[in-house]
């Protein structure tokens, strides 16, 4: 039997990470986990409480909430993959807002966050197969995994993924808004003092600014068969 491994896929946002991760998991019959989601979950924990807005971050009551914060992915057959919910609410519809996009960053900056999130996810990794996409999971979460994968593409084509996403759903926002997001999240995310995005050392690059879905997905399978 192929022997189970740990993939770890960082890299910075919309570049293609999940969709990637979805398909290896799907692949490999192993198990996806998207800490995006979790940092944007407690996000939007922070804005439903009046905790953070554009004028104001009351970071110590957050700090003091974290307790009372119980993340979940419960897999749902129909999509193929774990949904979060915050507190027993599916929350996936609300954390893929640009609101939430806006403040993510501030949010994943906090150490006691951080501490939370990672010491849940190296949980769910345990036992091994595993794919798990974020910005510290080959660095911090899963420093000994296997197969670390680093994702890049252009700003600009980043931006225009995201915002073809965000029209799909209805979201009345500009190309130009999206951008400023995605270009401000770099900033904060390559940054931050506690656990910023870079690249593993012994992780693969892969830019996929002219990459098709399955062309990246043919690449990555054969490096995890290479492995197993
Ligand atoms: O992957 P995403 O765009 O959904 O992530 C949302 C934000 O969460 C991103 O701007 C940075 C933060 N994040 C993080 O700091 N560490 C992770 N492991 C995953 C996400």
């Amino acid at each position: 039997m192929d022997k189970k491994i740990t993939i770890a896929i960082d890299g910075f946002s919309s570049t293609g990470k999940s969709t990637l991760a979805k398909q290896l998991a799907a692949a490999l019959g192993y198990v996806y986990v998207d800490t995006g989601a979790m940092y944007r979950a407690v996000t939007y924990f922070a804005l439903q409480n009046g905790y953070i807005d554009a004028a104001f971050f009351d970071k110590e009551t957050l700090i003091r909430s974290l307790p009372f914060i119980n993340l979940q992915f419960q897999f749902n057959p129909d999509l193929g993959f774990g949904e979060m919910y915050l507190n027993g609410t599916n929350v996936e519809q609300e954390i893929r807002s640009l609101r939430v996009s806006n403040f993510v960053s501030k949010i994943a900056e906090i150490s006691e966050v951080r501490a939370k999130l990672v010491e849940q996810q190296k949980e769910m990794g345990k036992d091994k197969a595993i794919v798990m996409d974020g910005r510290d999971i080959g660095t911090v979460v899963f420093p000994d995994a296997e197969l670390k994968i680093f994702m890049t593409a252009s700003a600009q084509t980043r931006a225009q993924r995201r915002f073809d996403e965000l029209q799909q759903k209805g979201d009345a926002v500009s190309y130009k808004e999206v951008l400023q997001n995605v270009e401000e999240r770099d900033y904060i995310d390559t940054h931050r003092d506690d656990s910023p995005l870079v690249k593993a050392e012994n992780a693969i690059e892969i830019d996929n600014s002219h990459l098709s879905r399955e062309e990246q997905f043919d690449k990555v399978l054969a490096l995890v068969n290479r492995i197993q």
